[in-house]
């Protein structure tokens, strides 16, 4: 595990957003696995810059994001389909065809699902992008006493809820579940890049990271992923001074 704090987001932003672009520099054809939340946005405003300085291009990559809100349609401002639209792939020459989130509509979500994992399958995550939920969550993949290993329709917690409802007129609004990636792409993938920020975040970045590996805090299984890069901010990461 490669442990990095940086002193201001603007420093963690370019080394984000520099580990993505020189990937698809290597590798235009990369498949980046992508992320919601408040966390990455600062990464992507870096990454739509670089494109514009001519630095990067998306043209040939493929994407597939973490989650998506079971009953939110793409156009839902709230749907992660829209976020993506909005922070990234309206702002920089990737193909719309080659992104893909998780259908929020799909009448049968176990097909959708299966659906999902089969394309990933096949393509292979390059690079995942991840945040951390308050609860040690990851994508929607909830503590528990089990987790699931692919991509499901998942039940949110209230604390989830709570923590998303900024994104909503009211936390009645905010749906009660997700489709998301489950444990087994997310440790597919090649390369995980984990960005926390925070104080906020500080404990159970700690427990995550140092902490026993637990079904109880989802992203202690990141542990065991033999090429994990970890961005934090200051506040986030104190205690890996
Ligand atoms: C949501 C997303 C996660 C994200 C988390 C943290 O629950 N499904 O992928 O990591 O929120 O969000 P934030 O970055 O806003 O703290």
């Amino acid at each position: 595990m490669n442990l990095l704090t940086f002193r201001t987001e603007e420093d963690l932003n370019r080394a984000g957003a520099g580990l993505i672009a020189s990937l698809l520099q290597t590798n235009p054809r990369a498949v980046l696995g992508l992320a919601t939340g408040s966390t990455p946005i600062g990464i992507y405003e870096e990454l739509v810059k670089l494109y514009q300085g001519g630095s990067v291009s998306f043209a040939r990559a493929r994407s597939y994001n973490l989650d998506e809100y079971v009953g939110l349609s793409g156009s839902h401002p709230a749907s992660y389909r829209c976020f993506m639209n909005t922070h990234l792939f309206d702002q920089v020459d990737i193909d719309p065809a080659n992104t893909h989130v998780p259908n929020g509509l799909a009448v049968d979500l176990e097909q959708e699902c299966a659906y999902y994992d089969a394309m990933i399958e096949d393509e292979g995550i390059d690079l995942q992008l991840l945040g951390l939920g308050h609860n040690g969550h990851i994508g929607f993949n909830e503590p528990d006493d089990s987790l699931i290993a692919g991509t499901h329709a998942a039940t949110l917690q209230h604390r989830t809820r709570e923590a998303n409802a900024r994104f909503f007129d009211s936390i009645r609004d905010v749906p009660k579940q997700a489709i998301t990636m489950g444990v087994a792409p997310i440790m597919k993938a090649r390369q995980v890049m984990l960005v926390i920020r925070g104080e906020s975040k500080a404990e159970i970045a700690k427990q995550a990271l140092t902490g026993p590996i637990t079904t109880k805090c989802p992203a202690s299984l990141l542990q065991l992923h033999p090429n994990l890069v970890v961005l934090m901010d200051e506040a986030a990461g104190a205690w890996a001074k």
